[in-house]
């Protein structure tokens, strides 16, 4: 989705509309907009693309120089009118990216004090909040920061009042923002895209910081409520119009983009009443399907490792994971009523594509969870599941990787309710623990300089050891690869048990192991593991929650601690912490790190 806002000295209307066809790249299903005219709160809003937004604005105009508009795009709840946001609620209005995790208590609360809703969602919870907290008799900014305080997720947003023409309030957690300012005006968007021809003078917000802009002024406050200056970059249009954000790679975009990213699957793979898994794999004979096979190539095919994880666990469906370049080629047998998904990115690797073929050719019923929903593979597939990522530029994934993981995630709940594995309250469950994922992954973002301080040691190395056990077995494959494509450093990613089966042999002083260690029922095999490892001069850097952490610190090289989560979603943490030491290494070593040599983003040969 995508958020503006302005309070102008010219119409806002017009303004903002053009701010959200520069969004447009996000895709929409919906628009809407509300303003203030003479300090009366009005909004219009569409359903389908901007043009229909903008027709109707033609035919009722909205006047006024203070307003916000939104574009959304798959996120939870049909396209519809009533979905679309501004979100109003009496004096507030609010647009809003992201998810709110614990929007259901507030409402229950806020419909215990008699507030009713017009729609199902999050937002119009955090607008109606708001306007309780003005019914107690807060003023407009106390409102809207003791709004933000009870808030628990990952999240942009922006306010208007009613009667405050000379207002707007927004806040960051998870989701960017971009501050802009003119002359006797000022803006906010959720990049600085949004933003171009308004100004070239921006300043980006950072995690946790809300703000208040008038005409004349913008005063910013960090999540403690304190004041903060931020710096104000003067930036060349044609470079905001490249899109890298304040970030010097589209990698380090997009690794910082992965809250919003996974909100905005999580939106599109939800029930509206965000109880169920609701995705078009539903009509898929799920319960009599004696297996499943996943094919994919590279960092889709570790994707599709977590999955398989995940399927087993929750769904208890054998799953079968396979490299798209081997499959096709040995002729395997595919059992009747078989389900065989390809997992890309791209949607047009041509070994996945042959493996789709090859499948389709064997009477499977066959699923293409893809990012590119226009691609070959999401053409052929007999059931398109896109994964929301939006465009991907960087060469080594990142945001596709974990948006993979979360999709296929979401699949194997989906499929364990309809294998009669679980109810629809633990199906609820899930839907909750996923839901905690996008602010989870920012708190890991929050620890980027420890990555990147680990990620200067890595960088004088010649070669890299990735350690981890059950779901963090494949991440550590995956933080080999990263590795491995853009520093150029020789890594291998193993599952920690096996490495006294040969890998052993090439630990020395100098080669350091990057243990993934959260603390889950596997944890004390690991240490047995790392242990075997340090005490034959092994340098562990551990990558752990403070319960393993305890354990182990006193006797490690180095370490970062993670947030402690349950297990099944600690894929996700943990996929940020191998991208930033990758990332940072990278950097640290000079190399070109959204093209690195010899790769390609698609390869459509074999
Ligand atoms: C190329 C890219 C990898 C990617 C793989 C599969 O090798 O460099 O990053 O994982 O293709 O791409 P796909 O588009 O099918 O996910």
């Amino acid at each position: 989705c995508g958020i503006v806002g302005v309070i102008a000295n010219q119409p806002a209307a017009p303004i903002l509309l053009a701010s959200l066809k520069r969004l447009e790249y996000r895709g929409y299903d919906s628009a809407g907009m509300a303003t203030l005219e003479g300090g009366v709160l009005d909004r219009r809003r569409a359903e389908g693309k901007l043009s229909a937004l903008a027709a109707l604005l033609l035919d009722q105009p909205l006047r006024g120089t203070t307003g916000i508009g939104h574009t959304r795009w798959a996120t939870h709840g049909s396209p519809s009118e009533a979905n679309a946001h501004p979100h109003r609620s009496g004096p507030v209005a609010v647009v809003h990216n992201g998810i709110i995790e614990n929007y259901l208590e507030l409402k229950r609360d806020l419909v215990d004090a008699g507030y009713s809703f017009e729609s199902q969602t999050d937002t119009e919870v955090i607008a109606t909040l708001c306007a309780s907290m003005l019914a107690r008799g807060l003023d407009c900014e106390d409102a809207a920061a003791a709004t933000i305080a009870r808030l628990r997720g990952a999240y942009a947003l922006c306010f208007v009042f009613d009667g405050r023409p000379d207002l707007l309030i927004c806040a960051r957690r998870g989701s960017p923002l971009v501050l802009g300012f003119g002359e006797g005006e000022n803006f906010v968007g959720s990049d600085a895209i949004a933003l171009a021809p308004l100004t070239d003078r921006i300043c980006y917000l950072e995690e946790g910081d809300w703000a208040v802009l008038t005409r004349s002024d913008v005063r910013i406050h960090d999540a403690a409520g304190n004041p903060v200056t931020r710096d104000v970059q003067t930036v060349a249009l044609e470079t905001i119009v490249a899109d890298k954000g304040q970030h010097r790679h589209y990698m380090a975009k997009e690794i910082h983009e992965q809250p919003s990213v996974i909100a905005r699957a999580l939106g599109a793979w939800i029930s509206e009443d965000r109880t169920r898994i609701a995705c078009a794999a539903e009509n898929v004979d799920w319960a009599r399907a004696p297996r499943l096979t996943i094919v994919a190539c590279g960092t889709a095919y570790y994707a599709a490792h977590v999955a398989k994880v995940w399927m087993e666990r929750v769904a208890r469906i054998p799953v079968e994971i396979e490299i798209a370049s081997e499959f096709r080629y040995r002729e395997p047998p595919l059992p009747d009523r078989g389900v065989t998904m390809v997992v890309s990115q791209s949607g047009e690797t041509a070994d996945t594509l042959a493996a789709l073929r090859y499948a389709q050719s064997r009477g499977q019923i066959t699923l293409g969870l893809v990012n590119v929903t226009t691609s070959t593979i999401a053409r052929e597939a007999d059931v398109i599941l896109p994964i929301h990522a939006g465009p991907e530029i960087g060469v080594a994934s990142t945001k596709a990787f974990t948006a993979m993981v979360f999709c296929l995630s979401a699949l194997a709940v989906l499929i364990a309710r309809k294998r009669g594995e679980i109810g629809l309250d633990e199906e609820h469950g899930y839907v909750e623990l996923l839901s905690t994922v996008p602010r989870l992954m920012s708190e890991t973002i929050a620890l980027e300089p420890q990555f990147e301080a680990l990620a200067h040691d890595i960088a004088r190395s010649s070669d890299t050891l990735f350690l981890g056990r059950g779901l963090m077995y494949p991440l550590a494959l995956e933080g080999a690869l990263k590795l491995k494509e853009i520093t150029y450093i020789h890594a291998e990613g193993y599952a920690a048990g096996e490495i006294k089966h040969g890998p052993i042999a090439l630990v020395d002083e100098l080669t350091p192991i990057i243990a993934l260690a959260p603390f889950d029922g596997l944890f004390d095999k690991l240490a047995s593991n790392l242990r075997e490892v340090m005490g034959r001069k092994g340098r562990v850097a551990l990558i752990g929650d403070a319960e393993a952490s305890r354990d182990l610190a006193e006797e490690v090289w180095r370490r970062v601690e993670m947030p402690a989560v349950d297990p099944l979603i600690a894929p996700y943490i943990y996929a940020v912490a191998v991208q930033f030491i990758a990332y940072h290494a990278a950097v640290a070593k000079g190399t070109d790190v959204d093209q690195p040599r010899n790769l390609a983003k698609s390869v459509t040969v074999e």
